[in-house]
């Protein structure tokens, strides 16, 4: 039994009210990537939808300081554990601190540039701590994210329905076996292939299962994406849904944004080449009269920044040029700063990451490149078409779910895909891209059209919302409460192929 009160819905039934939301990340608390942008995306469309979120964090550092501080019951391998009580983004935030919690950055020894050794134990006593503050606060669903938050599953009441989003499969949480056994009664479930994996365990107690797009959630049943649990989510496949994510429409607005010299609209672009003057002044690219590309992302395997870096040579004879800003693996840094060295000009590398340089780079460029070799969704690649930032993409995962190829659909093209994450395929692209840019005419068609797309978290926030009723008993099913069909759909394979987004 579900005890806290519910409102009433549209047609008299009962709708979810109170949800617990709990991640490694969420902005402007604790933020490396995606994740923390998507769920600070998320929570603030539901909150303004009238739904209560709390959100639960790990307590990283003690930035917030003052909050009442209350301690949690959790099992004995854990150190004493108290959640501490404030507010973010307009609603109640908790959050959790034990021995060993806070650190620099939320994963990786920034020294070494390798995970936590303690990783597991840290995130893992997380999921215990989520447990014990969903026992006391009673919520209608807990909504997890990855597989920091996927021990919880272990210790959560059994009448407390639960949500895991899936943002990066390739993140399992790998552990020692020993593992399973400290997780309680249901510590079976994390076991997989003789390892503790939280994603495992995810994948079988979770009542609903998210992927952060249509594709992705297709994606993951093969044995490319789905990083070796394939054979355990296709035992699900009621359970398992694409919900593209939004983005935060209004720090992404260049209209209005105060990291850019000057503010553009899809009726007047004039402010994106003073922007587009001030990141070439910024970066010391040439000033020819090709086109800027931007790239914006996490420095890491996944997002083919090496990829990206062969195309260099290519750069100078199409007299165009390239900007990477990001943070992540050193290698892939020395890569690219190696690259911009022998391509002075052409290739630059924004030495420190910033919120404002990466706005700047999004609207200030004529071209975005997402050489992903998969992406769950992607964020950027909306960022830059709100911006009229051209994107070239891989056709993988969010990023098929959220571009149109202009040569394929003339008429509602949005960007340009490559086939593959090869070099071959990127530098078509790019060619297609800078010849559908050199011609005015067709550069305004599709800017306009990805400039005008609705891009907010409003229709995801309302799918993730009919996933929730459909937890609660008595609650009406997704289909009859409006979620948009562009947003939710079944993962069954093949089920997904004539969904638009
Ligand atoms: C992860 C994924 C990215 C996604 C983000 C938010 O960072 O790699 O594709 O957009 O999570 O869901």
């Amino acid at each position: 039994m579900v005890t806290t009160d519910r409102g009433r819905g549209e047609k008299g039934t009962w709708d979810i009210v109170r949800v617990l939301y709990a991640a490694a990340e969420f902005e402007p608390v604790a933020k490396v990537g995606g994740l923390g942008e998507a769920g600070a995306g998320l929570v603030g469309a539901l909150r303004a939808a009238g739904i209560h979120v709390d959100v639960v964090l790990p307590r990283y550092d003690d930035s917030v300081r003052g909050l009442d501080r209350r301690p949690l019951p959790v099992p004995g391998w854990v150190s004493p554990t108290f959640v501490r009580h404030g507010h973010v983004a307009g609603g109640p935030l908790h959050l959790v601190e034990f021995d060993g919690i806070a650190r620099p950055h939320p994963y990786v020894d920034p020294a070494t540039g390798h995970g936590w050794a303690d990783n597991d134990h840290r995130f893992f006593a997380f999921g215990a701590a989520v447990a014990a503050l969903a026992d006391r606060l009673r919520p209608d669903v807990v909504h997890l994210n990855d597989w920091h938050t996927a021990t919880a599953l272990s210790w959560l009441p059994a009448d407390v329905p639960t949500v895991m989003s899936i943002h990066n499969i390739a993140f399992q949480g790998h552990a020692d076996p020993g593992w399973c056994d400290a997780l309680g009664p249901r510590g079976w479930a994390f076991e997989h292939e003789g390892a503790c994996n939280p994603m495992a365990g995810a994948f079988r107690l979770a009542d609903r299962l998210v992927a952060v797009s249509r594709t992705y959630a297709e994606e993951i049943l093969g044995p490319d994406a789905g990083h070796g649990l394939e054979d355990i989510i296709a035992t699900r496949p009621g359970a398992l849904r694409g919900i593209r994510n939004g983005i935060d429409v209004d720090s992404w607005n260049p209209a209005d944004d105060q990291a850019l010299p000057m503010g553009f609209d899809v009726d007047d672009l004039t402010g994106k080449a003073v922007c587009r003057e001030e990141l070439i002044r910024r970066t010391g690219l040439d000033a020819t009269s090709g086109p800027v590309i931007g790239m914006v992302c996490r420095l890491a395997h996944q997002k083919g920044v090496d990829l990206a870096m062969t195309l260099a040579p290519f750069l100078e004879s199409a007299g165009a040029r390239l900007v990477l800003i990001g943070d992540g693996e050193p290698s892939l840094l020395a890569l690219a700063r190696h690259t911009a060295q022998r391509h002075p000009g052409h290739v630059a590398v924004v030495d420190a990451y910033s919120n404002d340089m990466a706005h700047l780079v999004v609207a200030g460029s004529d071209l975005l490149l997402m050489p992903s070799r998969f992406e769950p969704c992607g964020l950027t690649q909306m960022q830059a078409m709100r911006c009229g930032t051209l994107p070239i993409v891989t056709a993988v995962g969010g990023l098929r779910d959220t571009v149109i190829d202009a040569d394929v659909d003339p008429h509602l093209g949005t960007g340009f895909m490559a086939r593959s994450a090869s070099s071959l395929d990127l530098l078509d692209a790019l060619h297609r891209a800078i010849r559908a840019w050199s011609s005015p005419g067709r550069r305004a068609a599709v800017q306009r059209r990805g400039m005008r797309t609705d891009w907010s978290w409003d229709g995801p926030a309302k799918a993730y919302r009919s996933c929730y009723d459909a937890l609660v008993p008595g609650a009406i099913a997704p289909a009859a409460v409006g979620a948009p069909a562009a947003a939710v759909v079944d993962a069954t394979p093949g089920a997904a192929a004539a969904m638009a987004t």
